[in-house]
């Protein structure tokens, strides 16, 4: 029987007694109704870098609740958490003297984010601006704006008419993207990209990629829009996977680790060059979502980077990663996988042929790893032990055997 719920990216007509129902959560371990426990490696949904269960969150939010649960910041008002979070979050990024806008989901921080590019060209008089490059096997949300700027083709189906005037190059073709540039380069507001392709399979990009994309943007006039929605927050070993790979975008939406997902909180960080010209005396900026800048929800940011910085989580991802890495080599050398891709602390392994079954005997041991197509994501909270990516690795040997 389905209840009401009806469930996300999942079988429409599944029963509810079919889905594993996660009760608790300590670390990097997540328990089901039955006591049954399982090694987090993907971080809930690519977010949970400070693990689960840390009362330092917690007990930052039931204070801020306890004295002011929620006040929305449209003029005239303002609260203290968003302040503080935006200047922690400007201060980690490439943008320190730039501005941040907030929301609560990455597809927000994407929709706003391509509304910001238009109408950045819009008010330097370039109303004719409005194409967006995207790349194949990108993920940028599930909003209109975000579907449109998806390269996951069956995720853009069944929709019916989606934003027009999105390009799609292949996502590590650097020359499609320059033959696009010279073809339509006075029409391109944007091009939008995730530093590491994430839920499109764990895709890092070639050498000189985003440089390439950057040095195409700054020769047409374009702006570089960099999801960082699962790349920031230190999953690549820098806060940002601007700074990790060495390129400065223009824009950057930011959700899931900002928060480690305690409460919803996403964004976008506008360079100075960008937010100078939204600045002018006067302009009102038409945008914005009733809980932007929730007190409760950046209160939990506030604490979360409060903590990632103080536990030095962001370098420990370089640690987490180099013991992935050893697991999945040997589990290469052995035959077991094809190969693997990440940096940081984002895997992938990769199966060559359907990753669902596979999934689900490592689920069955105690394991939660994503299936992609034919490959098995790995992105587990920053503090996992070398234990639990043992134990992790341990798993997907006895299944792949
Ligand atoms: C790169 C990227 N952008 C945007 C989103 C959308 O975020 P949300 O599901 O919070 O709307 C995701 C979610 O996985 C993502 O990985």
């Amino acid at each position: 029987m389905t209840n009401a719920l009806f469930h996300p990216f999942a079988p429409a007509a599944k029963p509810e007694d079919d889905f594993i129902n996660i009760v608790r959560g300590e670390g990097s371990l997540v328990f089901d109704d039955s006591g049954k426990d399982y090694v987090d490696a993907l971080g809930s949904l690519w977010y949970c870098q400070v693990g689960h269960g840390r009362t330092e969150i917690v007990d930052a939010i039931s204070a801020q609740m306890r004295k002011l649960e929620s006040f929305n910041i449209f003029d005239p008002f303002t609260n203290e958490a968003a302040v503080r979070v935006a200047d922690m979050i400007a201060e980690r990024s490439p943008h320190p003297d730039g501005r941040v806008f907030l929301g609560s989901s990455g597809s927000e921080a994407v929709d706003s984010a391509l509304k910001i590019a238009r109408q950045y060209h819009q008010k330097r008089g370039d109303a004719d601006r409005q194409l967006v490059v995207r790349r194949t096997n990108g993920y940028h949300g599930t909003n209109f704006g975000g579907t449109s700027a998806q390269g996951i083709a069956p995720n853009r189906e069944g929709w019916g008419d989606l934003v027009p005037h999105f390009l799609e190059v292949g996502h590590d073709d650097l020359e499609a993207a320059a033959t696009v540039f010279a073809e339509h380069g006075d029409r391109i507001a944007a091009v939008i990209s995730e530093p590491v392709q994430g839920a499109g399979g764990v895709h890092p990009p070639i050498d000189g990629y985003l440089d390439g994309l950057r040095r195409l943007c700054d020769d047409h006039g374009s702006l570089l829009i960099l999801d960082e929605v699962i790349c920031g927050f230190g999953r690549t070993g820098e806060w940002f996977g601007a700074q990790h790979y060495g390129v400065t975008p223009d824009l950057m939406t930011f959700a899931k680790g900002v928060t480690s997902g305690y409460l919803p909180l996403s964004g976008v960080i506008l360079s100075r060059g960008v937010s100078e010209v939204f600045e002018e005396p006067g302009f009102i900026f038409r945008s914005g979502y009733t809980y932007s800048g929730h007190p409760a929800s950046c209160v939990a940011g506030v604490a979360n980077l409060q903590l990632m910085t103080d536990e030095g989580l962001v370098s420990r991802a370089n640690h987490v990663g180099e013991k992935i890495r050893e697991g999945l080599a040997a589990l290469e050398a052995d035959g077991l996988i094809e190969s693997w891709r990440g940096t940081g602390a984002i895997y992938a392994a990769e199966l060559g042929r359907d990753a669902i079954p596979v999934r689900n005997d490592i689920l069955q041991e105690g394991v939660i790893v994503r299936p992609i197509g034919t490959c098995l994501a790995i992105c587990p909270p920053l503090v996992i032990t070398d234990e639990e990516v043992g134990r992790v690795i341990d798993t997907m040997v006895a299944c792949l055997k």
